[in-house]
């Protein structure tokens, strides 16, 4: 399970070589026990080409028993550290291969493990490995066949991929389920489970007109809470066939939901395993957001059927042409279900917040990474995030209709097979004619771009100029950096907000720009005023932006640019200079003020009465400490949340009477479960915090009020988080009748777990200490940790970051713990201590320390490895 740092190797992507041998079907017996799990698998395999190479295998964490060729015992093979080489073989040959393997002890939930009281396995990316000796690598597709068998009482439900072939009961209290999965598919998609649940039942036809067996397990007394989980699969299998013409290719659609889970979900053929937090849902325990969250990866799974799937990746360095091109697909089908720009205004939070802050970082890397340690640490916000936006943008420069065309390309060229991202743009280019030469170096070349614009207008001419130039700064990765092609969509406007035609001689222009040198002007001509200028609607490049706006701009562009994305981002700007000059003049013990203009600007959005609710909350809700953090070169962490805090403060005076007059309006008579009433509860708790930033205490009633009286999850979490980021005094009462409440839910009680990580107080250690020791907190469960330590390390900057190194030294403590327990977690935890670069020289050196501190484990994972190692060469 773990590694001494020596024993870990880099793989490089241009040193992908063809396997040596083929893998055409394996059959797995699988004899689960709790301690002692029997696998033999029995596979065809075949040398690929002429060679004399001996056959290597991965393996991992397992008791190797028997070895078998054709039948016959085989004793020419060796155990290396991680695999077995056989040598010798025929051509073509039957190998039977016995291994034991120990579910009960395995807490890094990698290969087959235990959740509770059901088995189950996560494969992806090299779990497989855990489980027999295998070709672990995605380019190797072979038919499974999995009989599984079991106690029946405990196990009463036993499931793999595919179709059910046989069944039975067995002597001494046992059955047997036999599954046939008739699609070739690389190791990673395997699944098995085993255990006793609840099952919801439903089915879809489809286009075509075959009927679909849908079932989601989960742990029993839980059915009530899986019908959103159902309604959202449905929906997700219809948006596929009507916007990219996909339909779904199995009888059976199984989804399983668990509760130790390391990531969100996994796509395993026909038997998706699901973190619970993503199915498990109903108004009592569960916020908007959390059903946003279940929309959204439902479907995502359900996407990656032919974007995963039916064409996979022939090796992990291509990962990001499954996942990015599945998340394109999974924003695509949540802005289509519901409302465009407040997901794309979330999208892009996630960009400029943590991906850039990752592209920024020690483990910067392009979409396509290079070279790779532990591959486990490769599932990040740049492949999935960024490789999203890659994807956006080749939609953006070819059009919907060549780019589904390019689609249909791809899969007529590659369907099962096992592709890499140079295919997929390929296919995109030859079926749209659209050049995309240059923009390939997205997928090569890390770190996060930055354009420049400066613009001038010629009164006598009419002519509009705009210099742009761009430039990628060096990354930990990469120090050379080459012009890249960024589609910038722009607008003009003239000074009543009229959209503005762009032209040249009498030519019309598009408004996405072609940037693809370091340095372009673009000219427009036939204007009679200086226009204002719109950059990057609905965001469409990932990079960073300079263009000196005035705040007269910006509160223009509030009032009148016609994409909503563009209105949000002049709010942001507008937001980020004021913090930007306001940090710095407390910084020099100056105070704080805010000008007329911006406050101005936020009254009139507040009174906008042509506004969505879901689309004014968004453009009242200020950027978190931890995304203004990445607006510095040496941040002020305290100064960022005074400032922040002052900034409510002044806008909520600011609004006066209406805020209040909107936030009573805007009560529910009952709680209703729809997008309409969720845009509402948004804004209203919106503009609950900003009510309680005025008033202070004096709002304690109130916030109180609202918690006592909720009917829903959202309206009272709100209160609490109220009540929570400002130490309101019902605080204590709050949070602890919350627990009082929820004790036994784990999937509810991770939010009093956050509100406690999240305490912007000095005694927030002490409480998650003491919140450690509640009976529901296990440092086994990834959702707990995250909840409690992740909540603290990466959204509670100030007491992270407090000057003592206490907040680190917590932090890496926990990572001691967890570098044993679940390696895979503690390196998604490590994140904001690896992300130093723009603290003060005291901070970093009590960053280090901890870092050393940890590099100097005995049995340091190779994912602790990877990351401690980059962070300490920044
Ligand atoms: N492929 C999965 C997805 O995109 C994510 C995944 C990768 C995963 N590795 C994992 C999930 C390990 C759980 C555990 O949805
Ligand atoms: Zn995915």
């Amino acid at each position: 399970m773990t590694h001494t740092s020596e024993a870990v190797a880099a793989k490089y992507r241009l040193d992908y070589q063809a396997p040596h041998y083929l893998i055409d079907t394996i059959d797995l017996d699988v004899q689960l026990g709790e301690e002692k799990t029997r696998v033999t698998a029995i596979s065809r395999v075949r040398r690929n080409g002429e060679h004399n190479e001996p056959l290597r295998l991965d393996g991992d964490e397992m008791e190797l028993i028997t070895v078998a060729i054709d039948g016959r015992p085989f004793g020419d093979y060796r155990l290396l550290p991680g695999g077995l080489e056989l040598a010798n073989l025929p051509a073509e040959f039957v190998l039977t291969i016995e291994t034991d393997i120990d579910p009960a002890a395995n807490t890094a939930l990698e290969g087959l493990y235990k959740s509770g009281d059901a088995f189950c396995t996560q494969c992806e990316a090299e779990g497989f490995r855990r489980i027999t000796y295998y070709l672990d690598r995605p380019d190797i597709l072979a038919r499974y066949s999995t009989r599984i068998t079991a106690d029946k009482g405990k196990y009463p439900y036993l499931l793999s991929n595919g179709n059910k072939v046989a069944s039975g009961d067995l002597e001494g209290g046992r059955h047997f389920v036999q599954w046939q999965d008739p699609f070739p598919k690389p190791s990673y998609l395997f699944a098995l489970v085993a255990g006793d649940f609840d099952v919801l039942r439903d089915h879809y036809v489809t286009r075509s007109g075959r009927e679909v067996a849908l079932e989601i397990f989960v742990d029993k007394g839980n059915l009530e809470r899986a019908d959103f989980a159902m309604e959202s699969l449905k929906k997700a299998m219809k948006w596929d066939e009507e916007r990219f013409g996909l339909e779904y290719d199995l009888d059976i659609y199984m989804i399983v939901a668990v509760d130790f889970f390391n990531m969100g979900a996994m796509e395993n053929k026909g038997l998706n395993i699901f973190n619970s937090k993503f199915v498990l849902a109903n108004p009592a325990t569960a916020t908007d957001l959390d059903y946003h969250g279940i929309e959204r990866v439902i479907a995502h799974e359900y996407f990656h059927n032919w974007t995963g799937n039916r064409v996979t990746c022939r090796d992990w360095f291509q990962l990001s042409l499954k996942e990015g091109l599945t998340v394109f697909r999974d924003q695509e089908f949540s802005s289509d279900v519901g409302s465009r720009p407040v997901n794309r205004i979330n999208n892009v939070r996630t960009i400029r917040g943590p991906q850039f802050a990752e592209d920024a970082g020690p483990m910067a890397h392009p979409i396509r990474p290079d070279v790779v340690i532990e591959m486990n640490n490769f599932y990040t916000l740049t492949v999935y995030e960024k490789g999203s936006e890659v994807i956006r943008m080749m939609h953006t420069l070819l059009g919907e209709e060549k780019f589904q065309a390019g689609m249909r390309l791809y899969f007529e060229r590659h369907d099962g097979t096992a592709a890499t991202c140079e295919d997929f743009v390929c296919a995109m280019e030859e079926a749209s004619g659209v050049d995309l030469g240059r923009f390939r170096r997205w997928y090569s070349q890390s770190g996060t771009p930055e354009l420049t614009v400066c613009d001038e207008f010629d009164a006598a001419s009419g002519e509009y100029r705009l210099h742009v130039s761009q430039h990628t700064p060096a990354t930990l990765d990469q120090a050379e950096k080459l012009p890249l092609h960024i589609p910038l969509a722009i607008e003009l406007y003239d000074q009543d907000g009229n959209v503005l035609p762009l032209q040249r001689a009498g030519q019309p222009l598009h408004s996405v720009l072609n940037v693809l040198e370091s340095e372009q002007t673009f000219v427009f001509d036939g204007l009679t005023q200086r226009p204002v200028l719109s950059l990057l609607s609905d965001f469409s490049a990932p990079v960073r932006l300079d263009y000196p706006y005035t705040e007269e701009t910006l509160a223009f562009l509030i009032a009148h640019a016609r994409n909503e994305f563009a209105r949000w981002d002049a709010a942001q700007t507008l937001i980020n200079q004021a913090v930007m000059t306001n940090a710095a003049s407390v910084g020099r013990g100056e105070g704080i003020a805010f000008s007329p203009t911006l406050l101005s600007a936020f009254v009139a959005v507040l009174g906008d009465e042509t506004l969505e609710p879901a689309f004014k909350a968004e453009l009242l809700t200020l950027p978190g400490e931890g995304t203004l953090l990445e607006l510095f070169d040496t941040a002020d962490i305290d100064a960022i949340h005074t400032v922040r805090r002052a900034l409510q403060q002044s806008l909520a005076v600011a609004f006066g009477s209406r805020l209040d007059e909107l936030h009573e309006a805007l009560k529910a008579e009952r709680y209703e479960n729809n997008h309409v009433a969720a845009a509402r509860r948004a804004l209203r708790n919106v503009l609950l915090g900003y009510r309680v930033a005025r008033d202070g205490d004096k709002a304690d009633d109130l916030v109180a009020a609202q918690a006592d009286q909720s009917d829903n999850m959202t309206d009272l979490l709100a209160a609490l988080q109220v009540a929570n980021g400002f130490l309101l005094p019902c605080r204590t009462r709050l949070l602890a009748q919350f627990e009082a409440k929820w004790a036994h839910d784990g999937l509810v009680l991770d939010n009093w777990l956050r509100l406690v990580g999240t305490k912007p107080a000095d005694d927030v250690l002490a409480e998650i200490r003491g919140a450690m020791a509640h009976p529901t907190f296990s440092i086994r469960n990834p959702n707990r940790v995250r909840a409690l330590i992740g909540s603290f390390a990466a959204g509670n900057p100030v007491q992270f970051h407090a000057k003592d190194g206490s907040g680190y030294r917590f932090l890496a403590d926990q990572l001691v713990v967890l570098n044993e327990v679940n390696p895979q977690t503690a390196s998604r935890m490590i994140t904001p201590l690896i992300q130093f670069k723009r603290l003060d020289e005291g901070r970093k050196a009590l960053v280090r320390a901890e870092l050393e501190r940890l590099a100097a484990l005995p049995n340091l994972a190779a994912d602790l490895f990877e990351k401690i190692d980059k962070a300490l060469k920044m």
